[in-house]
């Protein structure tokens, strides 16, 4: 008797199981069938739910999509293509708006691409006649024309390492008018300018990175190597390219190395420098990603960085930005040969440690000067 309870009970759970499985399996099937019609309307939603919550200035750039969507053939587009699913959709989305919209933010829809800026000053010339090694693309702001004037004369210069071209970009926004004018002037004497007309503004640091890839992509697509790096980072050009860059030539085709983060948080207090609320990315990590204050990557990588890019939700973190762009074009980043070379901090100086790293964070014009004369007259301390 008792056996057969048991068997009984067993069974009857078990086929209650079943139909909750098969049931549940249905769901999915149908669910995930709508799913890619409705990214857009999540990403739109989370837009508006954004809107309505948050500072406007986080979500500055949704004046654009506003104006594109004015237009009465994008307007058209979207509602021919929703057609009969919409009711459904409809009805799965209002249970659950809450939850998914937020989930849905990290990549998205044609909403959130980022526009195109005019430039200012341009070099489109440089790489007509040569083909460069490497460029340098310096992240540096119009009141800071001590650090470029720095750079040029130690680790930017442009003729560091005999036989290998190097050329160095500062990459600017525009600011006030008689900045502009200076600017200019410095433009013409040394060419080493890049600027296009968004407002140079530390959330706009994602705009000014995707200008200078931009800019490779358009004008020195052939560049084996480009590095993005900050006015305030020493880098060690001559070791970067003896150590890091000949070694792996021929260059491979998508590569990118830097000072790597693995499992890094957003941090979701508004008091952060690095605040992200949930609206603007939901997930609970970041990718891997190399810290904007110096990454290397293949000159051929940059016009696939600028293509996901215009597919990949803003985020005003510049360096998460590139590392959603690798991830959404499926490219792993390399970790650097040795863990010391990149450092995201100012790492103490002595020959020793500088003629064997590629980057340190933190440095002032004079030090840079310093740091380079010194290095200068000890060159092979530590060195090889
Ligand atoms: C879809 O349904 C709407 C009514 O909700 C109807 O007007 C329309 O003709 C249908 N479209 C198609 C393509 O069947
Ligand atoms: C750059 O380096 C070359 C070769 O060492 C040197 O002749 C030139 O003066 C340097 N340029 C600047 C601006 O310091
Ligand atoms: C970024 O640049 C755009 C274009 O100039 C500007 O409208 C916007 O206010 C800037 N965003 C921030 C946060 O500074
Ligand atoms: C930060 O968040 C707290 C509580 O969540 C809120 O009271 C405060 O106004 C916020 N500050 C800013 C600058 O948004
Ligand atoms: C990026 O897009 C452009 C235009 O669609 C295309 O010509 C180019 O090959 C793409 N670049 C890469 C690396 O896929």
């Amino acid at each position: 008797m008792t056996r057969y309870r048991k068997y009984f009970l067993i069974s009857r759970r078990c086929s209650l199981m079943c139909i909750f499985l098969i049931g549940s399996i249905c769901f999915l099937g149908i669910y995930l069938f709508f799913v890619p019609k409705t990214f857009n309307y999540f990403a739109v939603l989370a837009k508006i739910k954004v809107k309505e919550n948050i500072d406007l200035s986080l979500i500055e750039r949704s004046t654009f999509p506003a104006k594109e969507y004015d237009k009465p053939e994008t307007a058209k587009k979207p509602i021919s293509f929703k057609s009969n699913v919409s009711s459904f959709k409809q009805f799965l989305l209002n249970r659950k708006v809450g939850e998914l919209t937020v989930n849905a933010a990290p990549f998205a829809s044609e909403l959130d691409y980022i526009p195109s800026f005019r430039f200012v000053i341009n070099e489109r010339d440089i790489c007509n006649e040569i083909t460069p090694f490497l460029i340098l693309l310096i992240a540096t702001k119009a009141d800071e024309k001590q650090h470029r004037e720095a750079i040029r004369k130690t680790w930017g210069n442009e003729s560091v390492v005999p036989g290998i071209k190097v050329v160095r970009l500062f990459m600017l926004g525009v600011n006030s008018k008689e900045q502009n004018e200076a600017l200019l002037r410095e433009s013409s004497q040394y060419h080493d300018i890049i600027q296009q007309d968004f407002l140079d503004t530390y959330k706009n640091l994602t705009l000014k990175t995707i200008m200078g890839l931009k800019w490779v992509a358009a004008y020195c697509g052939g560049a084996n190597f480009v590095m993005k790096t900050d006015s305030d980072v020493f880098v060690n050009t001559e070791y970067l390219i003896q150590r890091l860059l000949r070694p792996l030539m021929p260059p491979p085709q998508y590569y990118f190395t830097g000072y790597l983060v693995r499992n890094g948080q957003p941090h979701r207090s508004n008091e952060s420098k690095w605040y992200v609320p949930k609206e603007i990315y939901s997930a609970e990590r970041y990718p891997d990603f190399c810290s904007g204050t110096g990454y290397v990557l293949s000159g051929a990588l940059a016009s696939k960085i600028v293509n996901a890019s215009l597919k990949v939700k803003y985020i005003y973190l510049e360096d998460i930005y590139v590392a959603l762009c690798l991830e959404h074009e499926g490219i792993d980043i390399v970790p650097p040969p040795e863990n010391y070379l990149f450092n995201s901090y100012k790492v103490p100086f002595s020959p020793c440690t500088y003629n064997r790293l590629i980057t340190s964070h933190g440095i002032y014009p004079d030090e840079q000067i310093t740091y380079w004369e010194t290095l200068q007259s000890n060159k092979y301390v530590c060195g090889k």
